[in-house]
């Protein structure tokens, strides 16, 4: 017997690499402050709750594969509010983004094909990649234009007679980039002329700061066909447990092969659903609310960081992720020391290691991503572990 090649092929997600360590860790009875995984602990709204409260009794059959009408007519609403257009049979329901992003690839990607995204890109795309046998292509994005879209020719380099579809994050899932019309156009072009799909994964587009306006691929014209925009409440309302996504299309051979693919597994959770739709009851002034919490986080950490010597960072423009740049040569090697040997009166930090956000893992090996998802006393705390941290593991590494 043995394990196929396809799975052999995928590695460990670098969000969670360091988990069984952390775990040690804690239970040898350190506490850790964990700003690794970006889990939000903003109470999900009750009206969330409540559903479950009042759920009737009895037998709990299968939802419809494609999910149920009331979530699919919600999410239609949410976009149609912000000047997105999909009607409800255009958008089916997944078990987080997570089974979006693994359909839409599955979908639009034969063995050996090409996706193009992001250098760094969330790091769990290329664990979709690999046990699918897709090969990934990038494009950089720097720290010093805030990781800007490049200019076209740069995307134009990525693509070859392999690529079949662009996978953007945005806001960004590592870096906290948040991309104007301009950048987006740029990739539409690109889709356009080359003939591509655009895989547009705004999960985080209700997380942005400073006022800024957001927006979304599902706004722009030109590209209806080929735009498949993958959603989830998991940070939308802080629900991450309740397995919520959602898949968008115009293209109906898009959608017809959504439709083999969801029935092959049956149904989302029921009462995930009922409840989930329900969320969607929830008015702006939560938007407006969460939002300001997480600018303040946001700032704190960013303020926090520009105080420890050595370190360099970007403001993030949305998202909850931040990716500073670190006075150390290995910062696998920093966090994996920060959770076995270090902690201040008990207390120490678990932080991603960024190697896994970048195609080629040297690029990022200074580098880590911070999810402020904790509260600012919480941020506070950490940095000043972080600030502690890299005194002490500098000393001894001189
Ligand atoms: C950019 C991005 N896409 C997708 C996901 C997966 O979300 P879900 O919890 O809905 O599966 C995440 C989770 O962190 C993410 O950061």
């Amino acid at each position: 017997m043995k394990i196929s090649q396809r799975v052999e092929r995928v590695e460990y997600s670098a969000i969670r690499k360091l988990s069984p360590i952390a775990k040690r860790a804690e239970e040898a009875g350190k506490k850790i402050y964990h700003l690794n995984i970006g889990a939000p602990d903003i109470d999900v709204p009750d009206i969330y709750f409540d559903t479950f409260k009042n759920i009737e009794r009895g037998a709990l059959p299968y939802a419809p594969s494609e999910g149920i009408k009331e979530l699919r007519e919600a999410i239609s609403k949410y976009y149609k509010d912000r000047n997105i257009n999909y009607a409800p049979d255009e958008i089916i329901i997944t078990s987080g983004a997570s089974e979006a992003l693994l359909f839409a690839v599955e979908a639009v990607a034969d063995y050996n094909d090409e996706i193009i995204t992001t250098d760094p890109f969330y790091t769990n795309y290329n664990t979709v990649f690999q046990q699918l046998n897709v090969n990934i292509e990038t494009f950089k994005t720097k720290p010093e234009t805030g990781f800007a879209i490049p200019d076209k020719e740069t995307i134009e380099k990525a693509v070859t007679d392999k690529s079949v579809a662009v996978l953007i994050s945005n806001p960004t899932n590592p870096t906290g980039a948040m991309y104007s019309r301009e950048e987006l156009e740029r990739i539409c072009e690109v889709a356009i002329e080359n003939d591509l799909f655009i895989i547009a994964d705004e999960v985080y587009r209700e997380f942005i700061y400073d006022g800024n306006e957001f927006v979304s691929f599902g706004e722009l014209p030109g590209i209806e066909d080929r735009l498949i925009l993958v959603d989830s409440i998991s940070k939308r309302f802080a629900a991450c447990g309740a397995r919520i996504g959602s898949i968008a299309s115009k293209n109906k051979e898009f959608m017809a092969a959504m439709d083999k693919l969801t029935t092959s597994r049956l149904a989302v959770a029921t009462l995930e659903q009922v409840a989930a739709a329900k969320l969607y009851e929830e008015t702006d002034e939560y938007f407006k609310k969460v939002n300001e919490e997480y600018q303040k986080r946001r700032d704190t950490i960013y303020e926090e960081l520009n105080k420890i010597p050595g370190v360099s960072v970007e403001k993030p423009r949305g998202a909850f992720y931040i990716m500073p740049t670190l006075p150390v040569e290995d910062s696998e090697d920093f966090a994996k020391w920060l959770l076995e040997s270090f902690d201040v009166d008990g207390e120490t930090i678990m932080v991603a290691p960024a190697n896994g956000f970048f195609k080629n893992p040297e690029d990022g090996k200074s580098m880590v991503r911070l999810a402020f998802i904790l509260n600012n006393d919480k941020i506070k705390k950490s940095m000043r572990i972080l600030k502690e941290g890299l005194k002490e593991y500098n000393l001894r590494n001189e």
